[in-house]
């Protein structure tokens, strides 16, 4: 029979103690700011600023889980919505922008594959979508008003 230096019980507690210690060291380097940094919230925002006098802007966002419905925008008209990553940071929203015949489709958020991801550090960030004539323009902000410098071309009508 071979010779254990270690019971089963000696060697579990050996290991929780180790993993204990591990926790312990995680949790007082990120203490500080731990929402901070690991629940950074998502603000999305819509923006009409389509002609006068033409059809109202449709918006319909989806995620995975969750259909936020159409919301009909009329000029100048805003709608927003926030999120929190999920565990897997695989969170998930497109939307569907729909201006009389014109339209288009994409990622709102969706890992690195939109405008709107994270920077390091990761802190809470604004995604502005704003709807012109020429097409839809995006800021990414890290507060809740970008200016119009803020602003890139990012997606035509199709
Ligand atoms: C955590 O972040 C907030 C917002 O950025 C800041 O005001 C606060 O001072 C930070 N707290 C610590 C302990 O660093
Ligand atoms: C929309 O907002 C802009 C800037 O605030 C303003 O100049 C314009 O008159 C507004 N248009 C309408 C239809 O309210
Ligand atoms: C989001 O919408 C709510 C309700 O209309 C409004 O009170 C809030 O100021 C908006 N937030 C942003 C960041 O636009």
């Amino acid at each position: 029979m071979a010779y254990y230096p270690y019971t089963k019980v000696q060697l579990l507690l050996l290991i929780l103690s180790i993993i204990n210690l591990m926790m312990m060291t995680n949790a007082s380097s990120f203490e500080p700011n731990v929402t901070e940094s690991f629940e950074p919230k998502v603000t999305e925002i819509f923006v009409s600023n389509l002609p006068q006098n033409t059809v109202p802007l449709k918006v319909h966002c989806q995620s995975d889980d969750d259909d936020l419905g159409v919301r009909t925008l009329k000029v100048n008209e805003t709608f927003n919505f926030s999120f929190r990553l999920n565990f897997w940071g695989d969170t998930h929203f497109y939307c569907a922008f729909l201006w009389g015949l014109n339209n288009n489709a994409f990622d709102v958020f969706f890992k690195r594959k939109s405008p709107c991801r994270f920077q390091i550090p990761m802190k809470d960030i604004y995604c502005t979508w704003l709807a012109e004539d020429s097409g839809i323009y995006f800021a990414r902000t890290r507060d809740p008003n970008p200016s119009p410098g803020d602003f890139r071309f990012v997606y035509p009508w199709l």
